[in-house]
């Protein structure tokens, strides 16, 4: 067993175990990669305000994310394909998500289906809602996660259209992966992992084939999300799904004030700053750059979350400190899982609880809801000295 000590050891064990074709389509950047590439750089450019001679002991990170309680303010984020990283991989993700103490989002385009992660698990996990076209299929949808208790509904909304990932094209990224001789080439090195595959039925949409009739070619992703995702999605539709779900209510993908400001009229009980990993607009700003304009248009009407871009406990502690109630991980517990399977998440959840702890407790804090600014150094001009 390696000795992991940090989430870039998950993420190089992730690439040695895992199909090119996956671990591309995590790793990936739409176009040029330059929102991908900040999100990470700019929670570097915050630093952290060291303190001394303050007793740090009894420390606690405990929290709540719209009113439900977290070992940590961090959830595991809605991951497309996430049981192609390994087998079974949405259960294994929402094992460790519930032995952990922090909420599962389970993406629309998840391999287990609802179901299967329901039959899995004993505690409730959320459900992340692409709008498609077929209204009815998305009725259905919507009443299967009523059915099968999530605990909230959280509503993707800057995902209409695809961003290009450029290797997802080359790679032809497919569910189950087409066998051409380049993917046979590359899925001969990865044999762990094709053996795992073998051992499990669930190698397909599990959310999406047998529910959904007239659908073309499911296994393509980008070429089904084209046809069958809603374009026409408004704020009209968000408040009637909000009608159909009843329940709390989670808008995911905003990043800019206005829109911000749409998410806290229509009664959202969460917003997530969000530019979707860098996947989607090339040359949007990052999310930690845009959390303290949205905090201070919505930051008393509605609950505020944050992700994009986290890898460390560093930056969830930098982005609660700047007034995030809660913060979501993509890639950090995908590298986990691609890595280790359920261990691997444990792992990931791990090294970020330590990091926040030790770092929360050198800035002189002992709670996590008393950590506010006052620990960071933000450099001047950070978030404001854009002209719209
Ligand atoms: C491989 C991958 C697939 C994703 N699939 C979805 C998805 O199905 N639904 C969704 O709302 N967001 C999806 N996202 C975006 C994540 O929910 C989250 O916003 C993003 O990963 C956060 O950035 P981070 O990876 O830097 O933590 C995906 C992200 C990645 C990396």
């Amino acid at each position: 067993m390696p000795v992991i000590t940090c989430i870039e050891d998950l993420k190089r064990l992730h690439k040695k175990r895992t199909p090119r074709m996956f671990y591309d389509y995590a790793e990936s950047g739409s176009w040029t990669g330059q929102t991908f590439r900040e999100n990470t750089e700019d929670f570097q450019q915050i630093r952290l305000r060291q303190r001394v001679a303050v007793d740090m002991s009894d420390r606690t990170l405990a929290s709540e994310m719209i009113g439900q309680p977290v070992t940590m303010p961090v959830a595991l984020a809605p991951v497309g394909l996430t049981g192609m990283q390994c087998a079974d991989g949405e259960i294994k993700a929402a094992r460790a998500a519930e032995r952990f103490g922090v909420p599962f989002t389970l993406s629309t385009m998840s391999i287990c289906s609802i179901e299967d992660v329901a039959e899995h698990t004993t505690k409730p996990f959320w459900f992340q809602l692409y709008t498609m076209r077929d209204e009815d299929y998305v009725r259905r949808l919507i009443q299967r996660a009523k059915d099968a208790k999530c605990s909230a509904l959280v509503i993707t909304l800057d995902l209409q259209i695809l961003g290009q990932r450029h290797k997802d094209l080359k790679n032809g990224l497919s569910a189950p992966p087409k066998l051409t001789p380049s993917t046979i080439a590359n899925l001969a090195t990865k044999w762990a992992w094709g053996i795992e595959m073998l051992g499990t039925k669930r190698r397909q949409f599990g959310n999406i084939v047998g529910h959904v009739t007239n659908v073309s070619d499911t296994a393509e992703l980008g070429a089904w999300t084209a046809e069958q995702f809603d374009p026409r999605l408004d704020w009209k539709k968000v408040e009637q799904i909000k009608e159909l779900w009843g329940g709390p209510v989670i808008l995911k993908g905003i990043l800019d004030v206005e829109d911000a400001k749409m998410a806290a009229k229509v009664g959202a009980d969460a917003i997530v700053v969000s530019n979707h990993g860098g996947r989607q607009l090339d040359g949007a700003l990052s999310s930690i750059r845009m959390l303290d304009p949205i905090l201070q248009a919505v930051g008393d009407q509605v609950e505020v979350h944050l992700d994009s871009g986290i890898r460390s406990g560093q930056d969830v502690l930098k982005a609660v400190a700047m007034g995030a109630k809660g913060t979501f991980i993509g890639r950090a517990f995908v590298y986990g899982l691609g890595a280790m399977g359920e261990e691997g998440v444990m792992k990931a959840l791990e090294v970020i609880q330590k990091e926040m702890d030790v770092s929360m407790a050198l800035c002189g804090k002992r709670d996590i809801k008393d950590v506010d600014r006052d620990i960071l150094l933000i450099p001047e001009g950070f978030s404001g000295s854009w002209q719209a």
